[in-house]
């Protein structure tokens, strides 16, 4: 962890007031740790947009019988070796597949996997969360 730097921010009470209530309904004990956050979230955006290294997961929801779903999936994924680092597999029901595939590399690639699988007939859902590798945000 790098050296502790403090600081003070000026800002309107009734913003602080409504800061304070909402990170106190998400759990935080302290302005500093939701501050953190909220900084650390914009630097992975920067990440993101910018091209570096980045991690992230994409999820998605499909129905095994339907379209080849199960084969078309995989030979996409397969095209994404470089930016794919795993993979799970997990049956929901009878015919509701939910797969869970990490991506550390290039932000474009991760997107493009994404759009890839997405766009497919008969997935029902996928979408990207974007993470960072955690080296770039303290
Ligand atoms: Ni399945």
């Amino acid at each position: 962890m790098s050296e502790i730097s403090r600081f003070g921010i000026s800002l309107p009470a009734d913003l602080v007031g409504k800061f304070d209530k909402l990170i106190g309904k998400k759990g935080y004990t302290t302005r500093s740790k939701a501050i953190g956050d909220l900084i650390r979230q914009e630097l992975i955006k920067v990440e993101w947009t910018e091209g570096g290294e980045i991690a992230g997961v994409v999820t998605m929801i499909y129905d095994h019988h339907k379209n080849d779903l199960l084969n078309k999936t995989t030979v996409i994924q397969h095209d994404f070796q470089d930016v794919i680092i795993s993979t799970q597999h997990i049956h929901l029901d009878h015919h509701n597949c939910l797969e869970i595939i990490a991506v550390k590399g290039s932000p474009d690639k991760a997107q493009e996997l994404l759009d890839g699988l997405r766009s497919l007939k008969g997935v029902k859902h996928a979408t990207l969360s974007m993470s960072s590798t955690g080296k770039e945000v303290g």
